[in-house]
């Protein structure tokens, strides 16, 4: 048994936590949106062609933002091929994935979705093989009055209403080499400003989010993101950060150990933002969109990401274990902790593609990375808290020193909710949760993600072998909280205070 303290003080305050944080993706690949969220051939199906079923199980994640149609499929995608008639609408050849693309789902039915799931949009637009011009064109067709061109053709869909998206992306990854229309930073800076301009020409309301770099690995990391950010000036409201990772020689003390590299990268990407912002001489502050981040590691390679030209391919559908559903927790403790900075998130994706459920056929299962999420997200109104945390530590082989027990808080009036991973393999932990200023009184409620070894995953046939439920291992004495976790375990305690 390990022993830990954990020390608050509601006046160290990190800053408000941006709902926009437990945001989602999806995208127009594999058997995302087809067979995934769309399927008119379901017995689940809805009045609109969506599964009810999915619909249902995403709800319990409370995500208020989307981002759609991706991802590397908005780098090869022409939006006026989604909107109209269905019938009248081209089946394309779609290359980021060599699929083939019908386009039964585009503008209009991701709004409609939107609307059904209390989404916000987030758009991404094509800055690989598309033009800033039709950028701007997309802006007009989704949130202009009636009267123009463009907005007069969305009437004309059925949609009298302005959709109103506000986050729109200047591009999807543009500094990676398999980007549709790859360019180097100083050529994507043009791009992305001509569009930013138009864009903002036709509504000066929206937010934009800039390509930051997308891969740590990449040699234009940082060199990427500062040249942008010079060029951009005041249109880059935030710059994204992307990232995947995985436990590819098998070492779950390693891979868990991966927050402090997510720290280390958003603040990497903030030093970029600052010092931009202080050589500029600048008011204006641009602020981080993690607009991409999941496990993904096993789902690689052609086999998984070559369509082979045909529809609704099985691609990158990753499936997970207690392990992942850890490393998730410790993504969203990480992006707690810098609530000063990080504004938007997107896990990503929703469904089938590297996703907290998957579909066969009418049957669905939510996988294990879906309960920690869900559990942060119940959880997620508030101001972020500094925390103390005096406890052993290990040494992760690639990933460095990091306390065994992962944490982040959110004070919300009254109620304090501390996240808590313990990452030891073998060990119990007992952690002890004080706030200097103030007393616990109650335990509101509390909720424990675990399973039985790092592999643990559920199927099809083992749907629960890696689920959340009650945790009892709760108890105040003296105005402090005491948890006593297993190991490898995620939870979630909010308390009241006096
Ligand atoms: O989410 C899957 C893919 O990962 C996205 O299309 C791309 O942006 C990233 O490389």
């Amino acid at each position: 048994m390990t022993e830990t303290t954990i020390t608050l003080h509601t006046d160290f305050q990190i800053a408000p936590v941006d709902p926009r944080i437990f945001g989602g993706f999806l995208e127009q690949m594999g058997r995302s949106i087809y067979q995934g969220v769309y399927d008119p051939a379901s017995s689940h199906v809805d009045e609109d062609g969506f599964r009810r079923d999915v619909l249902d199980a995403l709800r319990g994640l409370a995500m208020p933002v989307v981002r759609y149609p991706g991802g590397n499929f908005a780098s090869g995608y022409h939006w006026r091929d989604g909107v109209g008639p269905r019938d009248q609408r081209p089946t394309v050849r779609e290359l980021a994935w060599q699929s083939i693309e019908p386009n039964s789902i585009g503008t209009d039915e991701f709004m409609r979705l939107c609307r059904k799931m209390d989404w916000d949009p987030m758009i991404t637009v094509n800055l690989g093989t598309g033009t800033p011009e039709e950028a701007r064109d997309w802006v007009e067709y989704c949130n202009c009055a009636p009267g123009t061109r463009f907005s007069d053709m969305r009437v004309a869909n059925g949609s009298p209403s302005p959709h109103s998206v506000s986050l729109w992306c200047l591009g999807n990854e543009m500094d990676g080499p398999w980007q549709l229309g790859h360019v180097p930073a100083g050529q994507y800076a043009v791009r992305a400003q001509q569009a930013a301009k138009m864009m903002r020409d036709v509504d000066s309301g929206i937010e934009l989010v800039a390509c930051g770099s997308c891969a740590t690995g990449l040699a234009t990391y940082m060199d990427w993101d500062r040249e942008v950010l010079e060029y951009l000036g005041d249109y880059a409201d935030y710059i994204s950060l992307h990232r995947y990772v995985g436990n590819d020689v098998n070492d779950t003390a390693d891979f868990l150990a991966i927050t402090n590299s997510i720290d280390r990268q958003i603040e990497d990407m903030d030093a970029v933002c600052r010092f931009v912002q202080a050589r500029r001489r600048s008011k204006a502050r641009t602020y981080l969109c993690f607009d991409e981040w999941n496990v993904w590691y096993r789902a690689r390679g052609s086999a998984h990401q070559d369509g082979m030209g045909r529809f609704a391919p099985h691609l990158i559908e990753e499936v997970y274990n207690l392990e992942d559903a850890l490393v998730v927790a410790g993504f969203l403790n990480s992006f707690i902790r810098h609530a000063d900075v990080l504004k938007i998130a997107n896990l990503a994706q929703l469904v089938n593609v590297i996703a907290p459920l998957l579909t066969r056929g009418d049957q669905l299962l939510v996988q294990s990375i879906y309960y920690p999420f869900a559990m942060f997200a119940r959880r997620r109104e508030g101001v972020a808290l500094q925390a103390a945390v005096s406890g052993p530590t290990y040494e992760g082989r690639t990933n460095g020193e990091v306390t065994v027990i992962d944490s982040s808080a959110i004070l919300n009036g009254d109620t304090l909710h501390v996240f808590l991973t313990n990452r030891s393999l073998d060990q119990s932990a007992t952690v002890r949760i004080r706030v200097e200023d103030r007393a616990a009184t109650a335990i509101d409620s509390a909720e424990i993600v675990t399973g039985e070894g790092p592999a643990a995953a559920n199927s099809f046939e083992r749907p629960n072998a890696v689920t959340s439920r009650a945790f009892s291992d709760v108890t105040i004495v003296d105005g402090a909280a005491s948890a006593v976790m297993p190991p490898l375990a995620a939870a979630a305690v909010s308390l009241r205070l006096c």
